[in-house]
């Protein structure tokens, strides 16, 4: 036990956030306030305020043991850093304080979490352990209980993992709490697990909930499960997936099932893709007072790392999104938060620019925009944007008539090193005609085509003094565009 660990690392995000520039930041989103940051945690209304908690490591610019950072925002855009909520400190958590989610009951902040325990026996062999606890706090300071863990590896039924038993999604219903949590089978692919508790100290194991039987990656990580326009939707992210046409790329992926459950088993009717981008991790919902379903994730990949590590902060979230389903496309569709239009400016509006050979379209230009772009392509020619672009560097966004594709490609945005650079997505376009919205803000592009049923999201490293677009079209094509600038104080 060392309970200095959380002040330390608040003094030490006190001292060192001041040092870092804000010019090295993106502007409406948000980003580690000072060393590592990864997946979003705990992101949940508590008295009517929005909170963020997330995997964060402020002692470096790399993943290390894990702390929850916290942050607290009232449109989702402007964002309000407050000390770090908890740090590893305990015996059961000694080795970090893992990924999980959180939810307001009767005044109280509940968090739920894993602790883990790395173990060394004296030949040097590591023994990890995942185990399940709960923290309660009032929107600053959080305690944790003192039956932690709550939900132990001895709790856990034979042939299934104790070593990859992490990410609870913890919810209150019928005068229950219940928990998912994710694990490994014996087969060694992802599995969920259910549990129930009258009270948050006496927990069950009620069944499992779902498992993929190795169709869907290994192991599953940071479940999340909600109603969605009358749908049971659980969104999850499957590590060492295997690429599947278009649809799964290798590695991590993210993707949402659609179903119902029925004793304690969930029934899957759909699988689906929830963001076809390089950079797209461990999304997690909340409900707000007015009932939107807003998503949030973790805007990297842990395949590739693109941080500028002088800057002293690694990592981003996506901008918050609003997700609905969608009955008729039997798909959930993706809009970016409605706030983010109170801080549009220098709106430029251009009506069917006639596009073939690079061009660029006056006023429209930046790297921290929202653009609106509808492109009708000739004889199913091929359509290139290039964006934070100048004479070195871009990235490019090519629509691809004939085969229905929409590709984003980092090639030539400045790297130093051989990563992944491009991703594909089909769209639904048809005839040429596709309609697109992309948020750039500084080091991301976030691109929703098809009023938000396919998205990507993607980030790069291009100086931020790139920042022509331009258009450019192998046979013709006409454009509407309207760009706004993203101002935020
Ligand atoms: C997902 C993840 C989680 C884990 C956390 C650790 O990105 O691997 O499964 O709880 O990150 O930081």
């Amino acid at each position: 036990m060392n309970l200095q660990n959380l002040e330390r690392s608040r003094a030490y995000e006190k001292e060192h956030i001041i040092k870092i520039e804000k010019e090295s930041r993106p502007v409406f989103h948000f980003s580690s306030p000072v060393g590592w940051l990864n997946d979003p945690n705990g992101f949940s209304m508590y008295e009517g305020t929005c909170h963020l908690f997330y995997q964060y490591h402020p002692y470096t610019v790399h993943w290390g043991p894990m702390h929850w950072g916290h942050a607290t925002t009232n449109d989702f855009v402007k964002w309000i850093n407050l000390p770090i909520a908890i740090a590893p400190d305990q015996e059961y958590d000694s080795a970090g304080c893992f990924s999980g989610t959180a939810v307001e009951k009767d005044g109280k902040h509940i968090l739920a979490y894993t602790g883990v325990v790395d173990e060394e026996s004296e030949n040097q062999e590591h023994r990890i352990r995942q185990q399940q606890c709960i923290a309660i706090g009032d929107g600053i300071n959080y305690e944790k209980l003192a039956s932690n863990p709550v939900i132990s590896e001895h709790m856990l039924p034979d042939g299934v993992s104790k070593e990859d038993f992490r990410d609870p999604k913890i919810w209150f219903a019928d005068d229950m709490y219940y928990m998912l949590v994710a694990n490994r089978s014996e087969d060694g692919s992802g599995q969920l697990l259910l549990f129930k508790a009258k009270e948050l100290d006496s927990w069950e194991f009620i069944s499992i909930f779902d498992k993929c039987n190795n169709e869907y990656g290994k192991m599953w990580e940071c479940p999340d499960y909600f109603t969605l326009g009358g749908k049971e939707v659980i969104l999850m992210s499957p590590q060492d997936m295997r690429a599947d046409g278009l649809r799964f790329h290798s590695g991590n992926g993210t993707i949402y099932f659609v179903g119902r459950s029925e004793n304690g088993r969930y029934l899957r009717e759909q699988v689906e893709v929830i963001d076809y981008g390089l950079d797209f991790y461990a999304p997690q919902t909340l409900l707000t007072e007015d009932n939107r379903r807003i998503m949030i994730a973790w805007m990297q990949s842990w395949d590739t790392y693109l941080a500028k590590e002088e800057n002293g902060w690694s990592g981003m979230m996506t901008l918050p999104r609003e997700v609905t389903y969608c009955e008729s496309q039997q798909c959930i569709i993706q809009t970016p938060v409605k706030e983010i239009e109170e801080y549009w400016t220098d709106t430029v509006i251009h009506n069917h620019a006639a596009i073939s050979r690079e061009t660029q379209l006056e006023g429209v230009e930046g790297r921290v925009v929202d653009l609106r772009i509808c492109v009708k392509v000739e004889q199913l020619g091929e359509f290139t944007m290039k964006l934070a672009c100048n004479d070195e560097y871009y990235v490019a966004v090519i629509y691809d008539a004939k085969k229905n594709t929409l590709e984003f490609n980092r090639m030539y945005s400045d790297l130093r090193r051989d990563i992944v650079v491009s991703r594909k997505m089909k769209v639904d376009a048809k005839d040429g005609e596709l309609n697109l919205r992309i948020l750039l803000d500084v080091y991301s592009i976030e691109i929703f085509a098809d009023n938000g049923k396919n998205v990507m999201t993607n980030v790069f490293n291009i100086p931020v003094d790139a920042e022509n677009i331009t258009f450019e079209c192998d046979t013709n094509a006409s454009i509407s565009v309207e760009k706004h600038s993203i101002h935020v104080e």
